[in-house]
């Protein structure tokens, strides 16, 4: 049994019995990620960005004092139902865990990949760099002196993996990292990398393709920094937040990844 699950058993986390001798999930609830059902936290307006709040079930015991994840999202944004769904996993997993809205009310549109009308360049061209900066640099000093966390994980999905990077660079104020499938993600945010950093890779993701994988690894390993990388097969972009379930390739590789970013958190956070 890997010592994330020994740990959620330890903590109570599983309202069945643990059966160490059996590595799996089933026994412990608080190990699994949501693909369905209804989003558990609340949306509060912070000095006018709406943040989701969410946190481990009253049930839980207290997890390490004072720490607290950072999810940001991909350009379907913190209402998007799976992103809700997936920050609540987080949660169950015994992480308080905090999702800003990116994109001032304006995400990308649920069908938009499916809807050929959607103009995706004017999107971009409405959402720079900087639109993202300001709400992550307002949630962080938020958490930090408002919510009294000391120690900030941040889990980055597709746009939010190249923010994470951007965030994990010295006194950024993020000091754990894990993301997924990155777009835009740039040599340079590599470079800047302070904390240790894990990275889940999809082999048909185009815009983090083997290339862009390889570089990072190259980077993170000159650099000496703590650092994972995991690589799943028959995975494309977007494969931590919204798969095809009846994909068993692609449904291992997201519940995969959950368990990839929860076990980083347990050990570096
Ligand atoms: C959120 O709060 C800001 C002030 O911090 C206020 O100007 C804005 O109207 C509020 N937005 C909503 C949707 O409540
Ligand atoms: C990855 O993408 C880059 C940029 O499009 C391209 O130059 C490179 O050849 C690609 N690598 C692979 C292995 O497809
Ligand atoms: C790499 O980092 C580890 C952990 O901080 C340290 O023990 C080790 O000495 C470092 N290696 C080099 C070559 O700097």
């Amino acid at each position: 049994m890997a010592p994330n699950l020994i740990k959620a058993c330890l903590f109570g986390l599983a309202s069945g019995s643990c059966v160490l001798a059996k590595p799996t999930t089933a026994g412990c609830p608080g190990l699994t990620v949501s693909h369905e059902g209804t989003p558990a936290g609340t949306f509060k307006n912070i000095s006018g960005i709406q943040i989701y709040h969410t946190h481990p079930p009253r049930s839980a015991k207290p997890g390490k004092i004072n720490t607290a994840i950072l999810y940001v999202t991909d350009i379907f944004g913190a209402a998007d139902l799976q992103n809700k769904l997936l920050a609540d996993s987080i949660a169950r997993a015994n992480y308080a865990v905090i999702m800003p809205d990116l994109f001032s009310g304006n995400p990308v549109p649920a069908n938009a990949l499916s809807d050929p009308t959607f103009n995706f360049p004017a999107w971009l061209a409405r959402h720079p760099v900087s639109e993202s900066d300001n709400a992550i640099a307002t949630t962080i000093a938020y958490m930090r002196n408002e919510l009294g966390v000391q120690k900030i994980g941040a889990a980055g999905y597709c746009w939010g993996g190249k923010y994470v990077p951007r965030f994990l660079a010295a006194g950024q104020g993020i000091d754990v990292g894990f993301i997924a499938h990155p777009s835009n993600l740039a040599t340079d945010e590599i470079m800047g990398i302070k904390g240790p950093i894990s990275i889940a890779a999809g082999d048909l993701d185009d815009a983090f393709n083997a290339t862009s994988r390889r570089t990072a690894e190259d980077i993170l390993f000159s650099k000496n920094t703590t650092y994972q990388t995991s690589l799943y097969a028959g995975a494309p972009h977007g494969f931590g937040t919204r798969v095809d379930l009846s994909n068993t390739r692609q449904k291992f590789a997201k519940e995969a990844a959950f368990l990839q970013a929860v076990t980083w958190f347990d050990a570096w956070l």
